[in-house]
């Protein structure tokens, strides 16, 4: 009897489980047939002929080019840029999964976005970074990015040169007496110049941005090594797309970290922003950073205000701007953030170029001797950087081969007609700076550093897309101009002290393709004194 019971328990249990599975799995059918019929919808639609009528890489169902994607870096660059745009023209698509995304590296079509005020909003990927940088005005668009971008702009006006300059002649000529130093005191003067220039642009938007409340180079360093996490974080949470969902991506241990990192950022910029309301209170007319010229200019010391950015936003917000102080942390985190990695990565890249062709090297210090007379001391002014023709077009020339943002995205709110085909609403388009820099039909003998190319005569007809660093239109780089300049007082007061050259072994381009465009292994090169020529 016990054994028959047994059985019965048994047989009724499996039949029990049977049940369940066959539930579970008619479940599954039903899912996988929704699925299936969703898929085949999709397939169908307009979006997706209208993608698929743009010339690309033949797709696979659901991971559509996502294989042909999967290469090494330096590759992955190379192939969207070149090989591709050979292979299918200047406009082609990619499916990413299911998001197609649509390149284009002409001049005329990239225009016909970024010239448009309609085509300003950036692509959801950028969103990734609203949790540090919040609405700022890079993450935002329509009226509230119009608001925030009028409020920042005057900050970066011309009659404040004047006073960014006297900051890019400090951090520089203090830059350049540390590469003296290593010269001085190491036998091995074979350095990886990576280290001092981002020292060098983090010092020099520190203190432009958020005045001398940045001195402590420890808190410096923290913060920026934090910005470099948030941004590699960025990449990895773009190329794991299982974690673009938010929730998940709160819980992994990299949506953990990212938070850490943000926690630690805010709370530098709120202290900040914090002291210098506070001095503001308490000096509202004699607000800015008080410091004695003779720190800068040799023999004439007289004291000279200097105003940093989160002034020009505390006094805006003070007189009644729609900004409190959560929107001021914002947009300085953003123009940290901005002004960084672009203008460092531009520093590093100039230098290797230079070390490499002595004969460009040598043709800026001849201009610099002549501007400046052969004196390394002094600092730089705004008439002196106007003279200096050939470093201006050598540092077009590397933001020509090495543009430190190499593309943008965009989400399109309407549909567009470029190049022959219909891009629907909602797709993201890829403006790449990169791949019309190295348009042999736009620049021919393209991976050839020739800063020749833009001197005036020889720059007569080319397209105004054609050379786009900062982007171009209404959502260019606010900071272009201020970028420009930075870059050739810096250089101006390095090459009239310190001479760069390579030697075989220690050569690298290969470019990383990050957020922004950085060597991949540093650039180490040899380096020596300059006679003083004065
Ligand atoms: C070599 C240096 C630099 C390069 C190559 C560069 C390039 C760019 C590019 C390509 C954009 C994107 C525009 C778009 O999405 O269409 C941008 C935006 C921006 N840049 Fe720069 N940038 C540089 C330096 C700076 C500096 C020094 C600052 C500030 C001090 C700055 C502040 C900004 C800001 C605030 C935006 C956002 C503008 C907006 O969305 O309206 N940049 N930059």
């Amino acid at each position: 009897m016990d054994g028959l019971n047994f059985e019965d328990t048994s047989s009724s249990f499996i039949g029990v489980n049977f049940l369940w599975m066959k539930w579970i799995l008619s479940i599954w059918l039903i899912l996988l047939a929704i699925a299936i019929f969703y898929y085949w919808k999709w397939s169908r639609s307009r979006t997706v002929k209208l993608i698929n009528a743009i010339p690309g890489r033949k797709p696979l169902p659901l991971l559509g080019n996502l294989l042909d994607l999967d290469v090494y870096n330096e590759e992955f660059l190379k192939m969207m840029t070149i090989d591709w745009v050979k292979e299918y023209g200047p406009i082609y698509r990619v499916w990413l999964c299911t998001r197609p995304f649509v390149t284009l590296s002409s001049p005329e079509l990239v225009q016909k976005i970024l010239a448009s005020s309609k085509h300003i909003t950036k692509s959801s990927d950028y969103l990734n970074f609203s949790n540090w940088l919040g609405n700022c005005m890079f993450t935002s668009t329509g009226a509230h990015w119009k608001n925030r971008r009028r409020l920042v702009t005057p900050g970066f006006h011309f009659q404040n040169h004047n006073n960014f300059i006297d900051i890019f002649n400090e951090k520089s000529l203090n830059c350049a007496a540390e590469f003296e130093r290593i010269i001085d005191t190491q036998s091995d003067t074979e350095i990886d110049v990576t280290y001092l220039m981002a020292k060098c642009a983090l010092n020099i938007i520190c203190e432009t941005a958020m005045g001398q409340q940045t001195k402590l180079e420890k808190e410096k360093e923290i913060y920026v090594s934090n910005i470099h996490r948030i941004c590699q974080i960025f990449v990895e949470r773009v190329n794991r797309p299982w974690l673009s969902n938010d929730w998940i991506y709160k819980l992994s241990s990299l949506g953990r970290e990212s938070e850490r990192c943000i926690n630690a950022l805010h709370a530098f910029t709120k202290k900040v922003t914090r002291d210098r309301r506070e001095i503001l209170e308490r000096h509202p007319n004699t607000c800015f950073d008080k410091i004695e010229s003779s720190k800068i200019e040799k023999g004439k010391p007289q004291s000279k205000s200097r105003f940093a950015i989160v002034d020009w936003l505390i006094q805006a917000s003070n007189k009644g701007a729609d900004l409190d102080d959560n929107g001021i942390r914002e947009e300085i985190d953003l123009i940290t953030f901005a002004g960084y990695d672009t203008t460092s990565a531009a520093m590093v890249w100039f230098l290797y170029l230079i070390a490499k062709h002595p004969e460009h090297q040598q043709l800026i210090m001849d201009e610099l001797d002549s501007v400046f007379g052969g004196d390394q001391d002094r600092p730089c002014t705004t008439q002196d950087i106007s003279e200096l023709k050939y470093l201006e077009c050598c540092i077009k020339e590397t933001m020509r081969l090495y543009p430190s943002v190499p593309f943008v995205m965009r989400s399109l709110t309407e549909d567009v007609e470029i190049g022959g085909y219909t891009i629907p609403a909602g797709v993201t388009v890829v403006p790449s700076f990169y791949a019309i820099h190295h348009n042999p039909c736009v620049y021919p003998d393209p991976e050839a550093f020739k800063p020749e190319r833009f001197f005036p005569e020889n720059s007569i007809g080319r397209h105004p897309y054609a050379f786009i660093p900062f982007s171009a239109g209404p959502r260019n780089c606010i900071g272009q101009k201020y970028a420009m300049l930075e870059l050739k007082v810096v250089f101006a007061n390095m090459l009239r002290r310190v001479e760069f050259s390579v030697s075989e072994q220690v050569i690298s381009d290969a470019p990383d393709l990050g957020f922004v465009l950085k060597p991949k292994h540093g650039v180490r090169l040899a380096i020596s004194k300059r006679l003083n020529k004065s």
